[in-house]
């Protein structure tokens, strides 16, 4: 099963992907497309048998999407989000255009991918286009039906009020991954809170390669 998997950031929705495949008995190649090289590196690093491209993910989906059996995408999330949103006009800020990319995405894997596609993001300041599915804080746009409950696990995000403030710690903890090591230029907090639970990664690829192992049957069976 060959699977593409954009914005790949440090693999959140991916940490559990193996252990579906293996208890499956499918075959796995993972293609992952980040554009932070000091975000890929940590990537190859953690999950050393994908393959890691370092490029804009926008892009390679439109060159390389006839590749795959599956397409995960989880475009970035600032320029929908409410967090930022509520933020316009503190220190300065201006407002921005949302980036329209999440949607184009959406219209061009719906019209033009034949297999299964995830692609996520935050729930936004705005109503949101095209029928996501909501779980968890999340919005999904699929072409399959997602469970209900997708094993989510609930992180608070502290509350500097109570002086109960969110620390790397906590996430690392709860993605089982070591933010410390990032030396990057983007903020190692914005990285960790934008991960996706690894139950949900794994309770969505666990409902896709399903999906694949039931056509491949089928086909099978055909000839
Ligand atoms: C929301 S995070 C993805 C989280 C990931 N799905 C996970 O669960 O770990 C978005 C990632 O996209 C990366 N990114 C931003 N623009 C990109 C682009 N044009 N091409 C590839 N990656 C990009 C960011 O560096 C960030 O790591």
């Amino acid at each position: 099963m060959k699977v593409l998997n954009l914005y790949a950031c440090l693999g959140g929705n991916r940490y559990k992907w193996d252990e579906v495949a293996s208890e499956a008995g499918i075959n796995l190649e993972v293609t992952a497309v980040e554009l932070d090289e000091d975000l890929a590196k940590l990537y190859k690093e953690r999950f050393p048998n994908d393959t890691v491209v370092v490029a804009d993910a926008h892009k390679y989906l439109l060159d390389h999407y006839k590749e795959f059996d599956f397409i995960w995408s989880s475009p970035p999330c600032p320029t929908h989000s409410r967090a930022r949103f509520w933020g316009f006009g503190v220190n300065g800020k201006k407002p921005v255009y949302p980036d329209m990319r999440l949607y184009e995405e959406i219209i061009f894997l719906k019209h033009h991918f034949k297999n299964k596609y995830v692609v996520e993001n935050v729930i936004p300041y705005y109503d949101p286009m095209l029928n996501p599915s909501e779980r968890d804080r999340h919005l999904y746009w699929t072409n399959f039906r997602l469970p209900n409950n997708l094993n989510g696990r609930k992180k608070g995000f502290g509350d500097s009020k109570n002086g109960n403030t969110e620390t790397l710690k906590s996430w690392s903890d709860f993605h089982d991954y070591d933010f410390s090591k990032y030396k990057g230029e983007q903020l190692v907090l914005k990285i960790a809170r934008n991960l996706v639970d690894y139950e949900a990664g794994k309770t969505i690829f666990k409902t896709a390669l399903g999906i694949y192992k039931q056509q491949n049957a089928n086909q099978k069976t055909l000839f």
